[in-house]
Order: structure tokens, then C-alpha cells, then sequence
């Protein structure tokens, strides 16, 4: 047996013994996704997390998405495999801006892409994931001035979407997507005239116009199951391939490369492995602890977000 399948089969053991669920975001490695109970975006997982049995949930993403695990099923115990699995989005945006634009301006209303931590969950007035961020925005007053926070490239988009003028936009971004240059999209057009191009609303506003497609991770893949041949230009993370494979195992799939690294990964994701999933059951370490006060405020805009859907 590989040491892979060993480790597999140690993960699947302690999960039953454990009485845990293993959740996957699609940016997992394909080894992880392949052992997960459920895999899906961000909202998707949200929603799995809120409705999961058993006594520990191992969530295999980054550290906010198990934070909002946490938030919506507080009985359970919570791990993720490396606790360093931040994003950038949440390391661009600190709370005290937040409480103090709060402060500055009592009036507006702020709205939250779930990529932050649960200190400025807590600041928010309502959440949105890149799903539903279009839909959150027009269900709210249009005499309303709005803070959209903190990926300036998701908040032009829904600003596009929406046309909405009074919406103000926090300058964060996400060190993955935001480096997917348009000259690389441009060159693969070239090469595959005929490809779909699908993109993930946190890619810069030039590269969303030369986009055909654009989705959350898991509508990404739904669009590719509804029209499953022919060739597609992917920008979002390339842990998507194991999905694609699966529901369009008939197309080909071309991922364009951020300029930093040459590849398309997320380094945050990435930090997860098989071995430190196995180490997380063991241990039930790293886990996610939060202060019952912060949970109880990060919760009112969760709530409010999960009602809009
Ligand atoms: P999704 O909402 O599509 O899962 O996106 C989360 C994310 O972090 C994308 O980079
Ligand atoms: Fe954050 Fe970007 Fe990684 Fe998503 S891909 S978790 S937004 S750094």
C-alpha cells in the first residue's frame, strides 16, 4: 500500500472514531477533496457546516471559513489541519479601520464578503460570499449608503452589477487572483479562440471583461457541468480541476498562471495536507475557539446573510 493510501486510511479511520465530518473547499488538494464528505464554496460549506452531525467538524479550507463553521455550530468542535491558513483578503483588512470608519459614519451600512475575520464580522452589518454578494447588495435600500469590504475587485464587480453609485469600496485584494494578468488571459485567447472564458469575481475588473462566465468556485463548476465539452480558459485557483474533471470529464481546461509564482494556487489553501488532516484528528488540534460575546455580534450579519439566500 502507498504511503497515501496508509495515510488515508488512518484519516478515514479516525474519523469514525471521531464521529467527524470533513469539509473541502474546491481549492483542497485533489487527495484531500477525495476523502472530504462534502466539498463546495465557501457559502455551500457555510450552509454543510450549519447542518453537520457528529461531534467534530475538520474543516479543510482556511481559517475564516472554519470560523463561520464554528459561528453556526458552536457544540461542535471545529479543527483545520494548519492553523496558519490565513487569506489575504482578512490580513488586508484589520478591525480597528473598520470600527472606526464604523464610528465615522453610523449612517452607512457595512457589507462583509466572508473573507474577514470574525472581529470585523462583528463590525458588519450583513455578509456576502461571492455567490450571493450581488443579490446581498440589492436587498439593501437603495437611499443607502454602503461600505463593500475589503476585495475592491468583487466590490467593482457588484458595483458593475448592481450600478449602484452610493457603494464604497475597501481596497483589499486576494494575492491569487488579483495577479492573474490580463496579458496571459489575452495570449490563451489567442491560442484557444474558441474557449470559454470563466473567472472568479475577485479577478481584476480588466480581466472580468474579457470574461464569458462569471461565478462563485462552485457556479464556475456548475456552469462547466450545464455546457460539459469544448475548451475553457479557467481563472480561479486550479484545486477547481478535480471538480471539472468530474462533471466535464469531456472538455479541456487551460488555467491561466499568476505572474509572482507561475501557478494558480493559493498558498493559504495549500498549507493543508493529508498528513496534518491526519495529525488535526488526532489531536483535535488546531481548533477553533471564539470568544462567545465576538460569535454572538459576528453572527447578526451571518444570520442576516443566510436569510437573504
Ligand atoms: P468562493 O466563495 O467561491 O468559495 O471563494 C472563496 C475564496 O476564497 C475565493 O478565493
Ligand atoms: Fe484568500 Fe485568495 Fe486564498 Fe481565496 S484564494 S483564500 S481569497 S488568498
Amino acid at each position: 500500500m502507498t504511503a497515501t493510501a496508509n495515510l488515508a486510511e488512518e484519516i478515514l479511520d479516525l474519523k469514525r472514531d471521531r464521529r467527524a465530518i470533513i469539509l473541502a473547499h474546491h481549492y483542497q488538494e485533489a487527495e484531500i477533496q477525495e476523502l472530504a464528505d462534502f466539498v463546495g464554496d465557501s457559502l455551500e460549506l457555510a450552509r454543510k457546516a450549519k447542518e453537520a452531525e457528529g461531534d467534530v467538524i475538520a474543516f479543510c479550507g482556511v481559517w475564516f471559513m472554519a470560523e463561520t463553521a464554528k459561528m453556526l455550530n458552536p457544540s461542535r468542535v471545529v479543527i483545520v489541519p494548519d492553523q496558519a491558513a490565513s487569506c489575504s483578503l482578512v490580513e488586508g483588512c484589520p478591525p480597528e479601520p473598520v470600527r472606526e470608519y464604523r464610528r465615522r459614519n453610523p449612517d452607512h451600512v457595512i457589507v462583509s464578503y466572508i473573507n474577514t475575520s470574525i472581529e470585523v464580522k462583528a463590525e458588519s452589518d450583513i455578509l456576502c460570499t461571492s455567490r450571493n454578494a450581488v443579490k446581498v447588495v440589492n436587498s439593501i435600500p437603495a437611499d443607502r449608503t454602503v461600505l463593500f469590504l475589503p476585495d475592491r475587485n468583487l466590490g467593482n464587480y457588484v458595483q458593475k452589477e448592481t450600478g449602484r453609485e452610493n457603494l464604497k469600496i475597501w481596497q483589499g485584494s486576494c494575492i491569487v487572483h488579483n495577479t492573474f494578468p490580463l496579458r496571459r488571459l489575452l495570449e490563451a485567447k489567442a491560442l484557444y479562440p474558441e474557449a470559454v472564458v470563466v473567472a472568479h469575481p475577485e479577478c481584476p475588473i480588466d480581466v472580468l471583461r474579457h470574461s464569458d462566465f462569471i461565478g462563485s468556485t462552485s457556479a464556475i463548476i456548475d456552469y462547466c457541468a450545464a455546457h460539459p465539452t469544448g475548451d475553457y480558459i479557467v481563472m480561479t485557483e486550479s484545486g477547481v480541476q478535480f471538480s471539472l474533471e468530474r462533471v466535464a470529464p469531456a472538455a479541456r481546461f487551460h488555467y491561466v498562471a499568476n505572474e509572482n509564482c507561475n501557478c494558480s494556487e493559493c498558498p493559504f489553501m495549500r498549507l493543508n495536507t493529508l498528513e496534518k488532516l491526519r495529525n488535526s484528528l488526532r489531536t483535535l488540534e488546531p481548533r477553533v475557539e471564539l470568544p462567545a460575546d465576538l460569535m454572538s455580534r459576528a453572527l447578526v450579519p451571518l444570520e442576516r446573510m443566510l436569510a437573504v439566500n
